[in-house]
Formats: C-alpha cells, sequence, structure tokens
C-alpha cells in the first residue's frame, strides 16, 4: 500500500485548528449514525478539500480510523495538492471496475488516516457515481472505518453531490462567508433534501477574523 504525506500540509495556525476540533466534536455529537459524511459547496474554491482534508486528520488523531474519498471526480485536486506520486488508481478506477478496493486505498503518515484519490478523469462522473458500485464501496468503507470523508464536487456546476448525498449519513455544507448568495445556498439546499440527502450543517468558511473579532467585541460590551 502507497504513503501519502499529509502531515506537512495540516493547519498550524491556532485558530484554524481550534476552528476543527469544533466541527469534529460537532461531527461526533451528530451521533454514531452520521460516520459517512460528504462536504459539498455551491461553487468552487469555497474550501472543501482544504477542510475535508484537516477535519479527516483531526478524526484520526483522536485514534479513530478515518478514510478520505477524493469524490470530486472533475477537479480532483486532492492527489495533486498532496504531491502524491504513487500508483495513479483511485475512485475512478474502481467505480469502472478497473481496481478493487484494497488497490485504491493509500495511508498516510498520520496514524489511522487512509486517502482514496479521484483516479483518472472520466467522461461520465455522475453515472459511475450513481451506480451500484459506489454504494457497495461506502458500505465497505462504513464496515472498515470509524469515519468517512467524502469531497464532493461543487453543486452549483454539477449535479454529482446530489447523487452521492442520499447514499451517506449526511451533508456539510461550506459557504464562503466572502462570496456567497442566499438563493443560491438555498437552491442546493433544496436540491440536496429533494435527492434524499440530510444536511448536518453549514460551515462558514474564509470569515475575515479581524472583522469579527470587532464585531464580537461590539456585541459582547453591548451584552455588558
Ligand atoms: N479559510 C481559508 N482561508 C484561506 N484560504 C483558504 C481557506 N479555505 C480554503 N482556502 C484556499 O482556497 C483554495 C480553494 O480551496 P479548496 O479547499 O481547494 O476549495 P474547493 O475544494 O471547495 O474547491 C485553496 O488554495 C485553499 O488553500
Ligand atoms: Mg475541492
Amino acid at each position: 500500500m502507497d504513503t501519502v504525506s499529509v502531515k506537512k500540509h495540516m493547519a498550524t495556525d491556532f485558530q484554524v485548528t481550534e476552528a476543527i476540533k469544533v466541527l469534529r466534536t460537532n461531527l461526533f455529537f451528530s451521533g454514531n449514525d452520521k460516520r459517512v459524511v460528504a462536504l459539498t459547496s455551491y461553487q468552487a474554491s469555497e474550501g472543501k478539500s482544504t477542510l475535508a482534508l484537516q477535519l479527516a486528520a483531526s478524526i484520526a488523531e483522536t485514534g479513530k480510523r478515518v478514510v478520505l474519498v477524493d469524490a470530486d471526480l472533475r477537479k480532483s485536486a486532492l492527489a495533486s495538492r498532496l504531491r502524491y506520486r504513487g500508483k495513479p488508481v483511485g475512485l475512478s478506477h474502481y467505480l469502472s471496475g478497473m481496481a478493487n478496493a484494497d488497490e485504491m486505498l493509500c495511508e498516510t503518515d498520520v496514524k489511522g488516516f487512509y486517502m482514496v484519490f479521484s483516479g483518472a478523469r472520466v467522461p461520465n462522473p455522475a453515472e459511475l457515481l450513481g451506480a451500484s458500485s459506489f454504494d457497495k464501496l461506502i458500505a465497505a468503507l462504513r464496515d472498515t472505518f470509524d469515519y468517512v470523508i467524502v469531497d464532493a464536487a461543487p453543486l452549483g456546476q454539477v449535479i454529482d453531490a446530489a447523487i452521492i448525498a442520499p447514499k451517506l449519513d449526511g451533508v456539510i455544507m461550506v459557504i464562503n462567508a466572502a462570496d456567497n448568495s442566499y438563493k443560491n445556498e438555498q437552491r442546493i439546499k433544496h436540491q440536496l433534501e429533494r435527492s434524499g440527502g440530510k444536511i448536518l450543517g453549514v460551515i462558514l468558511n474564509r470569515v475575515n477574523l479581524s472583522e469579527l473579532e470587532g464585531y464580537y467585541s461590539k456585541n459582547h460590551y453591548s451584552y455588558d
């Protein structure tokens, strides 16, 4: 099994690591039936892959076994971001019957943290994710791992996240605090719900903390 180095990509900033711990705690308190969870957003670059990676590593730090699945088959980012140079076998190979689960599973330098990369580009991602082989994979990962974190494609652009949502325990919506629209967020929320997906919560990412501190202290003082 190939080993991927993720430690050097972990956030070191105190506020970020604290925020990830809060996210992890909220997920743990969502219950034992919320172990297979996807992150999606309306558009690209809202922070899904970054948060999925940090969250998965943070879960592993508590001694649990976790696998991060890169299911953004259209703009897969994790293999290149982690500078993975191992065998280029991933989810798309498995879903099209070209690899088995063991072949695409990679271990990382964080104990208990495993990765499934997206694999080669395919012309039919939605079809592959909708097929029963994806259900089978999720069932197998659910048996092997305490948590399965799925990095999904942006739902404002492609339907993939709504296709996989009902196959999982829940979905977390990532919203870029600096660039979003109520209408678009509502649209993907309804789309997820219509597909039978359960929205566990929302992460407001890229909040300007210096502005927030001012806001908080203002509130705080007016509270006194
Ligand atoms: N909270 C944040 N603060 C600053 N940069 C961020 C934050 N979240 C994500 N980024 C950066 O934004 C870019 C896009 O993030 P990424 O996680 O790849 O988004 P997505 O998976 O939603 O397309 C990356 O370069 C990432 O490092
Ligand atoms: Mg991404």
